[in-house]
């Protein structure tokens, strides 16, 4: 039985038991509760240390579920804590929650003893070519022998003896590069450690309490991989590598507390010896080569004859830059048993059914020195071949085992794929019972399912999850497979939608930090974070002006989106200094009457379909389009500083950018659109960000929603708008008494249009609307990027009716759009207060809605013509269909 009054989903800095902490904990929990109109009164938590309290915050009269700091005694170093809290009601309920854990990482100043340490390798020179217009012009293929160019891991042990028992055992580790720690020959990292940020700024260690794996005095040992990860791996569009560093390095410290109370400690230091071994290369793009037969076995154990390895090298790397992880590792959310196919060239070709980000596990038979090849794609040709669709510098996607034995196992460590398909070669037969497919991602909540009564909306919402799922490893992605960069402008537009099917708040917020790092003086804030050196030749050079509107926007667009979606201030206090430095950067820039911001490179409404169709060049979209859409973007992030600086009571500063949205709105309407409300050019996309801005006078609306109409008409109500503008199109539509034309678009299955990829099996967010051509060709698009699936946001508010109110869903507008044309649809989303659902059915004589609010939420219902004031718990209604708005 649902009890009365309930506490769940205890989180500690918005995660799930974090281990390994070094910031002050903030607590949040979740009601659910039994009846109507609940409102926590009062709440209490404890913290322990072990079985100590040492922090009891006593009874607090206070409705506030989140964001709650500790305010007891500093939290030790490597420490385990639990934590519990009670909630009261205002009618006399109470739950005591069950306990939650956190461990904390490093908290005091001057802990490292460890050394930075090197291998003596000597790197190949770099050879890649920095030419991106051949990159562009697919001029650039990948190394056929990247064994020639990439160099190998390097392997890295020590041992040491314990004289006595130990009762408890931690372990700190991290590298520029990417590591793989074993303990007695027991993996011990997380995967990818320790992940991707702004390494000179910002390099994160991982925390590993490692207590069960001494079970006796003796001899041990430590062994390490260390690959060249982004650190200096070949990232990015380029696939340049060492774009933060050239070679590698390691440190680890493991710290020992004896039973007897006495105290150890094992470091990186000059008594490590390094070799090379297995892996002639291991890179996060190109992939893994693994010669099994040169594998050191047992390198990682006590005992390993290490004679013939060399000593590692000591580097002043220092420590400010090291802090602790600070979101849930990478981890594998799913396993997929792929069908096996053969392709009408004989190819062998496992397929996933699905695109996803991760790699393909195996466990097979073969004579031993087979090599085992597997290169990893997301389409099939026309004819249904093995057809590599990424394209450029560095982008093999292909692993390859060599047998040492008559049996062979093998997960690749330091890679992974944007990948549906993998053609599998080398063995003389292949089954598909030997594969598994690893799906991976950072590890986040689910909190937002949409679904209604057209399959063709829930495939949708369900590739839009996918592509978000794809693109969320270590920071966020444009596309898992050709850049897998932090491209802001994607993040810019996707925020609305990502912010409701996980909790991203712990992974944003790390995000953000990085793009703190890397603003630049001059308030700048490059396109991609953390920023990649050789992003600079993808713009032609070394430009003064590095930035772009609706991209470098996303300092304000994605803490604002987070704080609407979660209702904690503390995102916009945390960023408002770099949200500032920014707009002084725009404002200097735009000078007097603002047009010189347009005059400077943007990205502008990048990829509209129709110039794309007829220019087939990217950047015409940009340069087209940018003047227009630069000083939208500029109104509208005005706009929205405007409202945070409120938010924070910083009234002059409100003030001030309140007025510059007004000036850029008037200097739009008078610059770029005729009195009658007609636009340069005849682009879709510009009259959405005219109106979505509200850029025009009421006599230019009126004319530009005329214009808008009649384009989407010509268009045979086929959108044709870019990156900045798509966001913005269906509502706009809807808040201008156009909805019919929303819908026309929504349910288009023609391209461009959200349902024309699903034509195509796809289940994924194409990066590009014709990726697929209607003839079947296969284009080399990514065909896994989210930015366009930033209509997931309509469809929870529109169609599913939920609109916040109030910052967290606190208070909630209930407004489906009935006239959507779908019979039901129903929507689920776990807030930051609790549960909120909505169903709504519409039968023949009347509309009826259900919905459930969780404790401390209100809501309006639009019933009809009325608006009904809720509190939380169920609500029905019934009601007729010709009097729904
Ligand atoms: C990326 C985009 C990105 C864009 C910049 C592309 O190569 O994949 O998603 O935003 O460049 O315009």
């Amino acid at each position: 039985m649902e009890a009365a009054y309930r506490i769940y989903g205890l989180r500690c800095l918005n995660r799930s038991n974090p281990r390994g902490i070094d910031e002050n904990p903030r607590f949040s929990w979740k009601l659910a509760g039994k009846g109507q109109d609940i409102y926590q009164k009062q709440y209490r938590i404890c913290v322990w240390e072990e079985e100590r309290l040492i922090w009891d915050s006593g009874r607090v009269f206070s409705d506030a579920t989140f964001g709650i700091p500790y305010h007891g005694p500093a939290l030790k170093t490597g420490t385990d804590y639990s934590w519990q809290v009670t909630s009261c009601s205002q009618n006399q309920a109470q739950d005591v929650s069950e306990k939650a854990f956190f461990s904390t990482g490093i908290m005091e100043a001057d802990f490292w003893r460890a050394d930075w340490v090197e291998s003596g390798l000597v790197k190949k020179p770099l050879t890649d070519t920095t030419d991106s217009g051949a990159i562009f012009a697919g001029m650039v293929t990948s190394h056929e022998h990247p064994e020639e160019i990439l160099d190998a891991p390097v392997y890295m042990r020590r041992e040491f003896c314990l004289q006595r028992p130990v009762k408890k055992a931690v372990l700190y580790a991290t590298a520029l590069g990417n590591y793989l720690l074993k303990l007695d020959g027991v993996q011990v990292s997380n995967l990818l450690a320790p992940e991707y940020t702004s390494y000179h700024k910002h390099l994160e260690y991982q925390t590993y309490d490692v207590t069960a794996l001494f079970d006796a005095p003796g001899p041990h040992a430590i062994g390490v991989i260390l690959a060249d990860g982004w650190y200096s791996g070949k990232i990015g569009l380029m696939g340049i590598g060492q774009q933060y560093g050239r070679d590698n390095a390691l440190l680890f410290q493991l710290e020992l507390f004896y039973e007897d109370g006495g105290r150890g400690r094992v470091c990186s230091d000059e008594q490590m010896r390094w070799n090379t071994g297995g892996y002639i290369y291991a890179d996060l793009f190109v992939g893994e080569y693994l010669d099994l037969a040169k594998e050191p076995k047992g390198f990682s154990e006590a005992g390993f004859d290490d004679s013939g390895w060399r000593p590692v090298k000591k580097k002043e790397y220092g420590y400010d830059m090291v802090c602790a992880q600070s979101v849930d590792p990478v981890w594998i959310v799913k396993e997929i048993k792929p069908q096996l196919i053969r392709t009408p060239k004989g190819e062998w070709v496992l397929d996933a059914g699905e695109n996803i980000c991760g790699y393909t596990r195996f466990s097979v038979k073969a004579p031993v020195g087979t090599e085992i090849s597997l290169e990893h794609s997301e389409v099939l040709n026309r004819d249904g071949n093995f057809l590599q669709n990424i394209m450029g510098q560095n982008k093999n996607q292909r692993d390859r085992v060599k047998t040492a034995e008559a049996s062979a196992v093998y997960e690749p460590k330091f890679t992974f794929h944007g990948f549906r398909y993998v053609k599998v070669e080398g063995l003389a037969e292949v089954c598909a019972e030997d594969f598994t497919i690893c799906v991976l991602t950072s590890r986040m909540d689910s909190i937002g399912r949409f679904c209604c009564s057209d399959p063709r909306l829930n495939q949708l919402e369900e590739n839009i999850f996918r592509s978000q799922q794809g693109n969320m490893l270590c920071v966020p992605t444009d596309c898992p497979q050709r850049e897998r960069a932090g491209w802001t402008g994607d993040m810019a537009v996707y925020a609305p939608t990502a912010v409701l099917h996980m909790d991203v708040q712990a992974f944003l917020r790390r995000w953000l930090k990085d793009m703190r790092f890397e603003q630049r003086s001059d308030g700048q804030i490059p396109h991609v974070i953390p920023d990649i050196p050789s992003n600079q030749y993808v713009n032609g050079g070394k430009e003064k002006h590095i930035s772009s509107a609706g991209w470098s926007d996303a300092c304000i667009l994605v803490p604002y989106a987070l704080y609407q979606a979660y209702g904690d201030a503390a995102v916009l206090q945390e960023n408002y200094c770099m949200m500032k430095r920014w707009m002084d950067y725009v404002e200097q820039c735009a000078g007097a009457d603002l047009c010189a911001w347009g005059q400077l490179f943007h990205f502008g409404d990048w990829l509209i379909p129709s110039i794309m169709a007829s220019t087939h060049n990217p950047m015409m979209t940009a340069l087209q389009t940018k003047e227009e859409a630069a000083l939208m973007y500029l109104a509208y992030t005005a706009n929205c500083m405007g409202e945070i600086a409120a938010v924070l009571h910083k009234t002059g500063d409100a003030e001030h950018y309140l007025r510059l949205a007004q000036r850029a709105r008037e200097t739009f309407s008078k610059t770029y659109v005729t009195k009658e409300g007609q636009m340069r050019q005849p682009l879709q996309g510009l009259y959405v960000l005219a109106l979505a801005g509200h850029m025009l006078t009421k006599e230019q609306e009126r004319g530009a929603v005329h214009q808008l109409c009649r384009l989407i008409e010509e268009a045979g109500d086929c959108l044709d708008t870019g990156f900045l503008s798509v966001p913005f199109l269906l509502d706009t539509l809807c808040e201008h008494h156009a909805g019919d034309a929303a819908y026309r678009i929504l349910f288009q299955d023609q391209r461009p249009g959200w349902l024309y990829a699903l034509r195509w099996g796809a289940t994924t967010i194409w990066e590009n609307w014709a990726a697929i051509l209607p003839d079947g060709t296969r284009t080399n698009s990514s065909y896994n990027h989210f930015a366009f699936g930033c209509v997931g946001d309509f469809l929870y508010r529109r169609i599913g009716g939920l609109w916040a109110e109030e910052p967290g869903y606190k208070k909630v507008r209930i407004r489906p759009d009935y006239r959507c044309g779908l019979k039901w649809a129903h929507t689920d989303y776990d807030s930051v207060y609790g549960s909120i659902s909505i169903h709504w059915e519409r039968h023949e004589q009347e509309v009826s809605l259900e919905v459930v609010l969780p404790p401390n939420v209100s809501g309006m219902v639009h019933v009809g013509a009325k608006q009904i004031e809720i509190g939380n718990g169920r609500y029905h209604f019934c009601f007729a269909p010709e009097i729904t708005e």
